[in-house]
Order: C-alpha cells, then sequence, then structure tokens
C-alpha cells in the first residue's frame, strides 16, 4: 500500500506529554528541525495526572535542602535499584529546571515572602515540591506546549505510531496512522526520542488515562531494546473508589502533603500502627508534632505517617481494608476537613474540591474521602544510557516514565514530573547533536507495505473476538492476578492468561472502516499491552523477594543478594527473555550520602 503522506525531521518526538515537549525545545534549541507526534490532542496527555507537584531542592522552605538530600531521598525510596547516575543529575538538574518553566511563564503558587512554595509530600526529607494548587502537571504541560509551539515544533495530534522504521539496525523513522481518518502516515527522522508515558491502562483500577498503553516500552522493545524493572509497577495509595465510574481516578498525594489523614471504620489513624517505631507508640505527641511539622515548623521532627513512600501507605489501605476496618465500597477514609478550613482547601486543592463535588456527591471541606489504591506509575521501561537517554538500538532515546532507571523499585512522588523535564532537556539535546551527523536513511517499501498490511489484517475478519473483549479481560487479569500482592501461582496463570490473550489478538475481526474506529485503535494498542503485561509477569515472576513496589507474598522479605539487581527483558528469536544487571555502585561520597544522611 503507497503511503502518500510522509514527513522528514531530523529529531522526531514520539509522545507530546512533558518529556516529549521538554524534549522537542532542547532538541529545537540545539537547530534540529523536530517533528513531535501525540496520540491525543495537544496539551490533554497523561502527565496532568501528576497533580501535587513537581520535586526540587529549591531550598525555599528549608535552606538545608540541597541536591544531596533530594539524591539521597531518592535512593532511599527506590530500595537500592536507582541508577546513582539519574538520581544526582535529577537532583542537581530539577531547580535549574523549574526555574525555567517559571520564566517560561508558569505560575507557581507564592509563599508569604514571594518565593516559590513547596509542599510536603511522601518520602521526601523537606517539603520540596514546587506545585500550582492541585494542578501542576497541567500548568507544566500548558507551558511547554506554548514554549514548543512557539519554538517551532511541527506538532502532530491524534496521529498514534505503532512501529518504528529500521534500517541496517538503526532507527529511520516511524510509521503512525491518523486516529480520525485511519489513514497511514510515515515519518522519516535522524534520531527518534520515545517519551509515551506509562502503561497503566492494562490494569482496571487505574489513575492512567486511555493513552497510557505501553506504546513506547513495546515498539522499543520490538526494535531491539533492553527492558529493565518492569516488575516495579507502583500503587498509589489513594484513587476514588466511588462511584463506580470513577473508580482509580487519582486523589492527589497533595491532600495528605497538606494534612490530610488517613482513617478506618473505627475513626483510628491507622497509619501510626504500621510503623511503631517511628512513633515510639505516643501516637497523640506524634500528632501533634505531625501536625506541625505540615504547618512548616522548623522544629518538628516527625512527619506524619500518611507521607510515608506510596508502596508502604498502599500495602497498610489494602491490609486495613482485608481486616474488615475498610469504608464501605472497599477503601478507607481521607479527611483533610478535620485540620484545614474550607477556604483553605479550596484555595491548595481545588480540583479535588471539583472533583468530589461533581464526581461523588462528596463536599471535602467538610466530609471525609473514600480512596484505596490505583495503578499509577511505571517504575520500569526501557534500559537507557544515564547519560543521554539512549537506548541501545541506534538513533532512539527514551526519556520520561517509558524510560528505566531514576526511581529504581519505587518512585518518590513528585519526583515523575522532575523527572520529565530534567531527562527531557538532556534527550533532547543529545538527538539533535546526533542527527548532525547522520542523513536520513533510505527505507525499505516493502517492509512498509507488510506493516501496513498486518495491521489492517482484522479488517478481512468476521469470526474473531471483538478487540475490545480482550482489553477487559487483560485489565482483570492484571488486576486480579499482578495486583499490590502478588504470588508465584497467580503469577504463572497470568501468564498462561497474557499467552492466549495474544494467540486471540491476532485472530480478533473488526467491524466497518478505517475511519472513527475506536475498535480498531483498540486492537493495535493491545498489541502493547499485552507485551507490556508479559514483560510485567515475568520479571514479577522472576524477582522472587519483596522490594518496593513489588509484594511477593511467598516471598515476604527483601533478599540482600537481589538488593543490587536489575531484571533485563530483551526479544531473542522472537521470545522474551530475562537477564540480570548488576546495579552500578556509587562513588564513595555519594555512598556515604545515601547511607548515613547529609
Ligand atoms: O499524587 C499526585 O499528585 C501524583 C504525583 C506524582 O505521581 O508524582
Amino acid at each position: 500500500m503507497d503511503i502518500p503522506e510522509r514527513h522528514e525531521h531530523d529529531v522526531l518526538v514520539i509522545g507530546a506529554g512533558g518529556a516529549g515537549l521538554r524534549a522537542a525545545i532542547a532538541a529545537i534549541e540545539a537547530g534540529a528541525s523536530v517533528g513531535l507526534v501525540g496520540k491525543s490532542l495537544l496539551g490533554k496527555a497523561h502527565t496532568v495526572m501528576a497533580e501535587g507537584g513537581m520535586a526540587a531542592a529549591l531550598g525555599n522552605n528549608r535552606p538545608e535542602d540541597d541536591w544531596r538530600v533530594h539524591f539521597r531521598d531518592t535512593m532511599r525510596g527506590g530500595k537500592g535499584l536507582c541508577d546513582w547516575r539519574m538520581a544526582e543529575a535529577h537532583a542537581r538538574e530539577a531547580p535549574d529546571r523549574v526555574r525555567e518553566l517559571e520564566a517560561w511563564g508558569a505560575l507557581f503558587d507564592r509563599a508569604e515572602d514571594g518565593r516559590m512554595n513547596q509542599r510536603p509530600f511522601g518520602g521526601h526529607t523537606y517539603a520540596r515540591l514546587a506545585h500550582v494548587g492541585d494542578r501542576t502537571g497541567l500548568e507544566l504541560i500548558r507551558t511547554l506546549q506554548d514554549h514548543a509551539v512557539h519554538e517551532g515544533a511541527d506538532v502532530f495530534m491524534e496521529c498514534t505510531v505503532f512501529r518504528l522504521v529500521m534500517v541496517d539496525g538503526r532507527v529511520a523513522g516511524a510509521l503512525a496512522y491518523w486516529r480520525p481518518t485511519g489513514e497511514f502516515v510515515l515519518f522519516r527522522a535522524r534520531t527518534v526520542i520515545l517519551a509515551t508515558g506509562g502503561l497503566g491502562k492494562a490494569w482496571k483500577v487505574t489513575s492512567n488515562s486511555w493513552e497510557c498503553t505501553g506504546d513506547g516500552v513495546a515498539l522499543a522493545y520490538e526494535a531491539g531494546a533492553e527492558l529493565m524493572g518492569m516488575e516495579f509497577v507502583q500503587f498509589h495509595p489513594t484513587g476514588m473508589v466511588w462511584p463506580p465510574s470513577v473508580r482509580g481516578t487519582l486523589v492527589t498525594e497533595g491532600v495528605r502533603g497538606e494534612g490530610g489523614v488517613l482513617t478506618n471504620s473505627e475513626g483510628e489513624r491507622f497509619m501510626f500502627r504500621y510503623v511503631p517505631e517511628m512513633f515510639e507508640g505516643d501516637y497523640a505527641e506524634s500528632e501533634a508534632e505531625a501536625d506541625r511539622w505540615v504547618e512548616g515548623d522548623r522544629v518538628a521532627n516527625r512527619r506524619p505517617p500518611e507521607l510515608l513512600t506510596r508502596d508502604v501507605v498502599a500495602k497498610a489501605i489494602v491490609a486495613e481494608v482485608e481486616a474488615g476496618r475498610g469504608s464501605p465500597h472497599g477503601g478507607v477514609f481521607l479527611d483533610i476537613s478535620r485540620k484545614r478550613s474550607p477556604e483553605y482547601i479550596k484555595a491548595k486543592l481545588p480540583s479535588m474540591y471539583h472533583q468530589f463535588r461533581e464526581l461523588a456527591a462528596v463536599d471535602i471541606t467538610t466530609d471525609a474521602m473514600e480512596v484505596g489504591p490505583t495503578t499509577h506509575y511505571a517504575m520500569g521501561g526501557v534500559r537507557v544510557d544515564p547519560e543521554t537517554a539512549t537506548t541501545c538500538v541506534p538513533g532512539l532515546y527514551a526519556a520520561g516514565e517509558v524510560a528505566a532507571g531514576l526511581h529504581g523499585g519505587n518512585r518518590l512522588g513528585g519526583n515523575s514530573l522532575s523527572d520529565l523535564i530534567v531527562f527531557g532537556q538532556r534527550a533532547g539535546a543529545d538527538a539533535a547533536a546526533a542527527a548532525r551527523d547522520l542523513e536520513l536513511a533510505d527505507i525499505d517499501e516493502g517492509e512498509l507495505e507488510a506493516a501496513t498490511s498486518a495491521a489492517l489484517a482484522p479488517f478481512g475478519r468476521t469470526d474473531g473476538r471483538n478487540p475490545f473483549h480482550l482489553q477487559e479481560e487483560l485489565q482483570q487479569i492484571m488486576q486480579d492476578k499482578v495486583g499490590i500482592a502478588r504470588t508465584e501461582a497467580a503469577l504463572r496463570e497470568a501468564l498462561a492468561d497474557v499467552q492466549r490473550l495474544s494467540g486471540a489478538l491476532d485472530m480478533c475481526s473488526i467491524p466497518g472502516g478505517r475511519a472513527f474506529n475506536p475498535g480498531w485503535h483498540t486492537w493495535l494498542d493491545l498489541h502493547a499491552m499485552l507485551t507490556v503485561s508479559e514483560a510485567v509477569v515475568r520479571s514479577a515472576l522472576e524477582r522472587r523477594e519483596s522490594r518496593g513496589a513489588h509484594t511477593r507474598i511467598d516471598y515476604p522479605d527483601s533478599d540482600p543478594a537481589l538488593g543490587r539487581t536489575n531484571l533485563l527483558l530483551r526479544c531473542s528469536e522472537g521470545r522474551m527473555t530475562t537477564a540480570t544487571q548488576p546495579v552500578s555502585e556509587p562513588p564513595d561520597e555519594l555512598r556515604q550520602l545515601i547511607e548515613e544522611g547529609v
């Protein structure tokens, strides 16, 4: 099939969320022509779901906070598996990237002294998150989108890439289709950056929006890249649980950062019970001190237990529900009304106020919310060089959630937005520099023909399964068998299920034509969803221990022998194979920092 629409750029960026936009800006600044392809409408990226803020050691709230403390918190949060070079670059560069956003027009919340305000979040030693109420991701996208368009990015929206085009082992472009018309479009490029975000749509209860089907991870894997840390999927402790139509929708950690407390059906502030060593059993005094800490008292040392890392809080919530102390709809209660005034809540958490009022008929200025864990973020993804964000496939880069390394076994809240802008910038700059020495490759028309014919195959069938049913089944399997608490038996079942669904995918049939056909879009997305699901299950089976976001009921303890080992996945003769990779050791001065504190 001929593909009449073709475009050429120095750098092609796939994904128009925070990482993609920041990469596009950096590549343009470095003199490259840039094509920016987004699956959704420009501005509607999943980045907007990082609501509570972006972590950067600006030191506005506490002058003692600097990159070293942020580095240490990130490394400790990642439970031994973070790449120290990424964590160092991230902690050092995040403040400049945040100030740059401000120079480009982002309107951050201010403290009384006029400096950018910073909010507490789980696992961060100090209040560190620059924020815009509870709409920080939205403001980041708005700012970057304006700037990228102003700088001259060539934007293609509602356009989905389904294949990377390779020439002699090097990436040479991408094949995509327009979502409204179904017509194919070819992008030729000297270098390609994947910035496609996450994969949470493979689960039933998720904060992720429809775009998050693991596209970039699957594209990279099929092109020969390595995947790393795929077993580490973050379940955010607080998603909505009621009504069913909005189950999983994010309830920002900013609610807890502003003083919100978690209680069970007995009215108990249960998180104290899960970390008795931190509070010496003296909850009343601890609670008073934790309240003072949230309010910025510099002498108070005990942080609220609700601000422990997400893995700890999510597991505690599940334990409360399983013990019969849950809320009526299977969650627990999150209450900000008993700590803050209605005016304060509406000013600092306007989206939460509206979300609960409109979707659940709950006024959070007077009543508690019902919340429970929701699939939120993939710490694993494409293995990249920590300096440049290159993958092992020549010409291919990955930045943001699609890439692995920075967050190890568990990401701290607020570190995703800063990840996007730090590594988006690095990927864009390096991809533009590399593109200068490369020619556009001649693409084999036969391969394009084969790829487009394969993409249209289900239109020729009449008796196959409906892709929507397959998607629903996959989401239920991942929810039930690959959730917060995992076992060998359930994971083995999940693997067999995913393999069965992959077979069924090849036999799906789709009625109608290519224009405006969501059944076809879902069928194409399912290729990626099944690839990433298999990757998560295989890695989860392989890691026989509990660490960070990966909990094995049958191996409840962390295994020191695995504490410095990452799991890799590669495609070998059409099969997914696993390998191990030692985590690189930081130099002595950084190791000391991690172990002893600053
Ligand atoms: O809870 C939140 O606002 C999410 C932030 C994040 O995942 O970084």
